[in-house]
């Protein structure tokens, strides 16, 4: 029986992960290591508000367990040699140069936690790829396993196994409560069922499905794979509707219905974001590319094509409805997380539009609710106005390319010629836009890619409105 896991890797699935297993394994030990120090320090706050990943749920559970079955750390190697399972829960992002660049994952991570493990597992150890990897990786993970003999403890031996991760962000505590399935690829029996066992805790067995490594490794891709694809397909309707008169809501409760189909991840938006979707399906495409398979290359390439397309013709519309021209006009953002309920902006859409808006010329005011103003200068690689009007410098370099941070109060319409909505956030769906309105320079428009304000509200209040998948609506 497992007494002792470590995950390495405290990130969006590592902390959130092993917090819910050890809330319902209360007799297990839960090391989640890092060497982020940062990031760390920040997973033993006291004050909970201060951990560095928004989940709704999340906090309760870190503080029920923490510091009982439930430690944070950077003592990688401690922590190895104690413990009988490990997850390998690292970042596994587009690699950025050298063959596949741009496509391929990269696995340098990966490669450093094997040798790692390698080095300083002490007894038997039953790896874990909980990192989304590409098929067959765990052929790699053993190769540096067993070919690091001389540096390693000779008592020591492993198992592999692939158990990826479904979460969802936002909603991720909700998902490894009750997931819709657990998968475990492997081929040792007794490994397998010992992973099992921890999951047997809370999750309904018949939910808890075995594969071999290779098919756990690719339905991982897969899976994502095809909940981009839903979305670039939505978003291809979408746009048809817009030209047509049809109504993006009405089409995908049409066609959710069919029980074949479903009415899950049917909704328009400004495109997919998340550190996932997207290099998921680059790797895939690497990967059918590297076998001889370019028609399945090309297939599910056009998502994320379709996925950058949608993105750009949201700004053409905005540019369009505002004459032409974005100098001297004020733009308000409203959302810049990827989706509702994170404070993650990995990919997010709202990068690539807020660009290309400031590209134009427009001055941003954005809010969100829990990115804060430090991470939208980093992803945007320019300053807020108020740092560049100390420093003629940067004043100067950033001169057409200007924003701002705010809070969501009535001065935040102040002068708006646009108000984008382009994350989900609940409290955008109550914005009394009547009082809005007299704030913001006429004729003023609202371009809800989202399709969740109150769009009455904002015809009445004497806006123009303009939604995804429906168009101006007078
Ligand atoms: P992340 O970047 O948030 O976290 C990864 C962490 O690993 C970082 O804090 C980094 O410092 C740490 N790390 C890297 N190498 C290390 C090493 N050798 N030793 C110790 N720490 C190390 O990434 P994430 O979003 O948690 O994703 C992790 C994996 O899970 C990826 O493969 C991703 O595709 C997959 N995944 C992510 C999600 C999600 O919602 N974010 C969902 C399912 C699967
Ligand atoms: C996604 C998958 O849903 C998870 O199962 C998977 O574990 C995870 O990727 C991963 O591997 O990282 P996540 O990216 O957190 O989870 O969030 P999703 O809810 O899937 O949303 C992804 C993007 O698609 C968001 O930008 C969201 O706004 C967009 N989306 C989703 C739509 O535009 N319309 C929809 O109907 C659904």
């Amino acid at each position: 029986m497992i007494k002792n896991v470590c995950c390495i890797g405290a990130g969006y699935v590592g902390g959130p992960t092993m917090s819910v297993f050890a809330d319902k394994c209360k007799d297990v030990i839960f090391n989640v290591v890092d060497v982020n120090e940062e990031r760390i320090k920040a997973w033993n706050s006291d004050d909970l508000a201060k951990l560095p990943i928004y989940e709704p749920g999340l906090g309760e559970i870190v503080k029920r367990c923490r510091g009982k079955n439930l430690f944070f750390s950077c003592e990688v190697y401690k922590c190895i040699a104690e413990a009988d399972m490990i997850f390998i829960s690292v970042n596994t992002p587009t690699k950025t140069k050298g063959v596949g660049a741009g496509k391929a994952s990269d696995l340098k991570w990966i490669e450093s936690c094997a040798r790692q493990i390698s080095a300083y597992a002490t007894a038997h150890t039953i790896v874990v790829e909980k990192s989304t990897l590409p098929v067959r990786t765990g052929e790699v993970i053993k190769e540096i396993l067993d070919s690091s003999k001389s540096l390693r403890n000779k008592n020591s031996t492993f198992d592999i196994l692939s158990n990826p991760e479904f979460l969802a962000e936002g909603t991720a505590i909700e998902n490894l409560l009750n997931p819709d399935r657990v998968l475990i690829g492997g081929s040792n029996k007794d490994a397998i069922n010992a992973l099992h066992a921890i999951y047997k805790n809370w999750v309904p067995e018949e939910k808890i499905i075995h594969s071999n490594l290779w098919s756990s490794e690719l339905s991982k891709l897969t899976a994502n794979a095809f909940l981009a694809q839903r979305v670039s397909s939505i978003n291809s309707i979408g746009a048809f509707c817009e030209v047509t008169g049809a109504d993006i809501r009405e089409v995908s409760r049409a066609i959710g219905k069919d029980s074949r189909i479903g009415s899950k991840f049917l909704n328009a938006g400004p495109g997919f974001g998340g550190s996932c979707f997207k290099k998921d399906i680059l790797n895939l495409v690497y990967l059918a590319n590297h076998f001889g398979l370019p028609e399945v290359a090309n297939f599910w390439e056009s998502v994320v094509h379709l996925n950058s397309w949608n993105q750009d013709r949201l700004t053409h519309i905005i540019l369009e409805k505002l004459f032409g021209t974005l100098s001297e006009k004020k733009i308000g953002i409203l959302g810049f997380s990827f989706k509702a309920n994170t404070n993650d902006t990995r990919e997010s859409p709202a990068i690539q539009i807020c660009k290309n808006l400031l590209s134009e010329g427009a001055t941003l005011k954005i809010h969100d609710p829990k990115v804060s103003k430090k991470q939208v200068a980093l992803e945007f690689g320019i300053p807020p106005i108020e740092e560049c009007k100390k420093n003629e410098e940067l004043n100067k370099k950033f001169k057409y390319k200007k924003w701002e941070y705010s809070i969501l109060k009535d001065d935040f319409f102040d002068n708006l010629d646009a108000v984008v909505v382009l994350t989900e956030w609940d409290i955008y769906s109550s914005i009394n836009w009547e009082k809005a309105a007299k704030k913001m320079r006429s004729p003023g428009w609202v371009f809800d890619t989202r399709l969740i304000v109150d769009e009455e509200g904002v015809i009445n209040s004497g806006l123009s409105f303009w939604g995804i998948g429906i168009g101006n609506l007078k």
